[in-house]
Order: structure tokens, then sequence, then C-alpha cells
């Protein structure tokens, strides 16, 4: 163990999953909480999966990480979340090809509810949680409203694959290293009425749409590239994305825990207390910042009638989605 500082306790479920597989190394390497940071991973599963687990945790062994502590491996979820600082909600059924997120909430809400009790009932009293398991947004409102007892600010929902992904698309098209881009916020459900915000995103500092002349590719292809890259990814590979959405929550995590650059935000759904005229406690992307201590919803973003437009569209999403899940939240 290294640097003297006490582990930190991190639950990781669907840990033998396609995520968990890259997720996991990359935890215990220290990309998520620092070279100094020992960490115990405690890894849920469902009873069916324990040997893969148990694989899994052979081979974490096997890359004797300095700042690896220990392991817990348990199919039981109150030991899961016992004394956890974050959690990271992966475990949950991926769609398949021709399926939009949502059809899953079927087979995976009631995944969350129950978590979200556990959560409460047993993890550290500075628990933060990401939900990455899909349809996020949502199955993360499903566990939030089953855990009243936890400030509503401690959950997240996955947006910055999203985020990742206009990065990149924007960096190629303007022949920009992608370090170079910055501020993109993307808005609402990560789902296909997303709305990832070229207009307020910037190039080395500049509005993106005073280095990229092709406004038509910015209003258009590009946010339909974005909304249906999870789509083209299952397409291409015959299965989700895995190591991207890993790579994504190492971001997440650390976008959270680190002081956002001064400027910059990123993108992450959080609890709405009604910011952009978002309905008060939709779990919503937004562009966030964090003081390392506490984010907030970045202000004064202005947008045009089309990027309004989109962002009712997936708000009402979500509320459909909502009122889909009544019976899995507590009334
Ligand atoms: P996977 O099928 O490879 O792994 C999921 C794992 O979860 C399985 O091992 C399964 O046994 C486990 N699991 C199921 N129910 C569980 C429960 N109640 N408790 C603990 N574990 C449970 O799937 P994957 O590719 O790792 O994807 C996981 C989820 O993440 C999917 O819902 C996928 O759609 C979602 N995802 C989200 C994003 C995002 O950007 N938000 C990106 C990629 C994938
Ligand atoms: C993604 O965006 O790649 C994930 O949400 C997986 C999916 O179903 O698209």
């Amino acid at each position: 163990m290294s640097g003297g500082h006490a582990p930190i306790q991190v639950t990781v479920t669907g840990a033998a999953g396609q995520i968990g597989y890259s997720l996991l190394f990359r935890i215990a390497s220290g990309q998520m909480f620092g070279p100094d940071q020992p960490i115990v991973l405690r890894l849920l599963e469902v009873e069916p999966a324990m040997k893969s687990l148990e694989g899994v945790a052979m081979e974490l062994d096997d890359c004797a990480f300095p700042l690896l502590a220990g392991m817990e491996l348990t199919s039981k979820a109150e030991e899961g979340f016992e004394g956890a600082n974050w959690v990271l909600l992966v475990g949950a059924a991926p769609r398949k090809q021709g399926m939009e997120r949502s059809d899953l909430l079927t087979v995976n809400g009631s995944i969350f509810g129950p978590q979200g009790m556990a959560i409460q009932k047993t993890a550290a009293s500075d628990v933060r949680i990401l939900v990455v398991g899909n349809p996020c947004n949502t199955n993360c409102y499903i566990a939030r409203m089953n855990a009243p007892e936890l400030p509503a600010e401690r959950w997240f929902a996955m947006t910055r694959l999203d985020e990742n992904r206009a990065r990149t698309q924007i960096a190629l098209k303007a022949k920009v290293p992608v370090a170079a881009v910055t501020n993109i916020g993307v808005w609402g459900n990560h789902s296909t009425t997303q709305y990832p915000d070229a207009a307020n995103a910037r190039i080395a500092g500049l509005p993106v749409f005073e280095v990229i002349s092709d406004h038509g590719w910015l209003k258009g292809k590009l946010v339909e590239t974005i909304q249906k890259r999870g789509a083209s990814v299952i397409e291409a590979r015959g299965a989700s994305s895995a190591a991207s959405a890993a790579n994504a929550v190492i971001g997440s995590v650390v976008s959270i825990r680190e002081p956002t650059p001064w400027g910059d935000w990123h993108s992450l759904a959080v609890v709405s207390h009604g910011e952009y005229g978002v309905p008060e406690g939709l779990q919503f992307g937004f562009p966030v910042r964090s003081d390392g201590e506490h984010w907030e919803v970045v202000p004064d973003l202005h947008h045009d009638d089309d990027a309004w437009k989109r962002i009712r569209v997936t708000t009402q999403e979500l509320l459909q989605e909502q009122e889909m899940v009544k019976g899995l939240v507590p009334s």
C-alpha cells in the first residue's frame, strides 16, 4: 500500500461484465482516485456471475496493483454497498441492435429501487453514486427516489461518453488536437434525444462556430452522430461500448472530485433544481462545474430557438420515462 492514506471503499456493480472488465483495472491502477489513494474494491454481481467475477478478481490480484488494498466479492446488495464512499452502478443489461435504451426500462428499472434502498442503508455517510446502466438518467432517478435520506446532489448519471464523442468529432472536423476542444455540454437524456451543444463549445478558447464554418454540420450531422453513436458501436462491434464507457466513468468521477479547470465544464446528468426551466427533480444532463467539493450547473448559457426546441424534446422524453417508472418509486 502506498501513501499512508486510509483506503476508500469503491463499489462497482456488474463487475463481471464488459465495462467492469475495463473499468476495474483502471480504478485499481489509480486513474480514478489518484496515485496516492489506496482502494478497496467491493464487487457486486448476480449469483450466476460470481464464478466469472472470481476470475476477474484473480486477474486483479495478478496485476499486483500497489493501490489495491482489498476486494470483497458478493451477490448481496447491502454487503456490496457496506461503507462505500463511491458507488458505480454499472450492473444492468445492455441493449441489442434495433433497441432504444428506454426499451431496457422493463428489464433494468427494477434493479435500481432496491439498490437505492441498500445504498441508503449501508453506504458511508459521504457516498456519491454514478449510474451507468441504461437508461441511466431514469435508473438514477429510480435509485435516488428510493434513497430519500441521501442528498439528491450525490447522484449522477453518465453523459460523459457523449461529451467525449462530441469532442473527438469536433476535433476531427476542425483538424485540431482533441485537447483543444473544451466546454461541451450534453443536455438532457443519454438517448437519441440528447442535445450535444456545439454552440457554447470552444476550440483553443474560441467559439466553435467561429472556427468551423460549416454551421449546418455543427447543428445537424454532428448532433445526429452523437445521438446515434451508441447504436453505431453496437452495429459495428456486435456489443455495446465498453472500454470507452469505462473511460467515461473515470472521467466523470475525476471531474466531480477535482476542480474543473477555469472556464471549462463537463457533462453530467444531475438532479434539476429548475435550471434552464427543466422541471425540478429530473435527472438531467447539464454542463456542470465542480470546485472539488460541490458542483453547480453552469448558469447563463445562451441557446437559440433550435437548441431550446431540442432541450424541450429531451425533457419531454425524460418526463415520459419518469411516468413509466411510477410504480418503482415511492409515492
Ligand atoms: P454486460 O452485460 O457485459 O455486464 C452487465 C453485468 O451486470 C453482468 O455481468 C450482469 O450479471 C450484471 N448485473 C445484472 N444485474 C445486476 C444486479 N442486479 N446487480 C449486480 N450486477 C448485475 O453489460 P455492459 O456492457 O457492462 O453494460 C452495462 C450497462 O451499462 C448496460 O445497461 C449498458 O447499456 C450501460 N452503458 C451505459 C453507458 C452510458 O454512457 N451511460 C455506456 C455504455 C454502456
Ligand atoms: C452508449 O452510448 O454506447 C451506451 O449507452 C450503450 C448503448 O446502448 O448505446
